[in-house]
């Protein structure tokens, strides 16, 4: 057995042990599979692990930035505490309307708001608006403004939020310091960011299996100025 088809196998038996038929979830799959969605959404053991990171949280509010074909929205949205509400951003309008009609199938479209739009927009446009405070936020769009939401995201929550940002080992990519990639970049200067604020606590683990080699970072707000 190489590496690579260890870390698969073991990937299958953690799924096997813990995660049970989801018609739902494959439903939504199939969908965006369908549409021509990119088949790029969280690995369904991190899906779980969003969910039960919103309910540890009790969260009421949550805000994800990138929904794609709603596969990790769902997942969040399960997480909920009763009349919570998830609001996910969203640029392309081919990938929310696949999304939405997927939080229909799975009989959460009332709990699910998607905005459609640039997220740096819609985020601005969220803070004007006090939608705030968000009680977890889970960063997932183009790896370049990852940093810029990771600001908005600070500026919408409160002490105690959680601010997960996935992709953030890329093949082991994060390491060229020197490198040219705009999502690298991007990836980088996040960690740059989170390091230095003083706001925030963060950690970040590696994960193997059907995605690859990358990993999730996770920030905890540990006060607002
Ligand atoms: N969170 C999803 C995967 C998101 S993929 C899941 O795990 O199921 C990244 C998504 O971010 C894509 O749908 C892409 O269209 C969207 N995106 C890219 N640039 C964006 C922007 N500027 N604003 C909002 N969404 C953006
Ligand atoms: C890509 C984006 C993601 O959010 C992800 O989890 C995997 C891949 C991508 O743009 O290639
Ligand atoms: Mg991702």
């Amino acid at each position: 057995m190489t590496q690579d088809e260890k870390w698969l196998a073991i990937d299958d038996y953690i799924v096997e042990s813990f995660l049970d038929d989801d018609p739902a979830l494959e439903g939504a799959l199939a969908a965006s599979d369908a549409a021509g969605l990119p088949r790029i959404q969280v690995a369904p053991l991190q899906g779980k692990l969003l969910m039960m990171l919103a309910r540890a949280l009790q969260a009421r509010n949550i805000l994800e930035v990138g929904t794609l074909g709603g596969y990790s929205t769902i997942w969040l949205a399960r997480g909920l505490g009763d009349g919570g509400r998830v609001t996910t951003l969203e640029l392309d309008p081919g990938h929310a309307e696949v999304a939405r009609r997927n939080f229909g199938n799975a009989g959460l479209g009332d709990r699910i708001d998607i905005r459609v739009g640039p997220a740096l927009e819609t985020m601005a446009a969220l803070h004007a608006e006090d939608a705030g405070p968000f009680d977890l936020v889970f960063i997932d769009a183009d790896k370049p403004r990852t940093p810029d939401y990771f600001d908005w995201a600070v500026k919408l929550g409160r002490a105690g939020t959680l601010i997960v940002v996935d992709n953030v080992v890329r093949e082991g990519a994060i390491l060229a310091a020197q490198s040219g990639n705009k999502h690298v970049k991007g990836l980088r200067e996040f960690y740059a960011r989170a390091a230095a604020d003083p706001r925030v606590t963060a950690t970040a683990f590696q994960t193997v299996g059907h995605k690859g080699h990358d990993g999730l970072a996770i920030v905890q707000m540990i006060e607002t100025r």
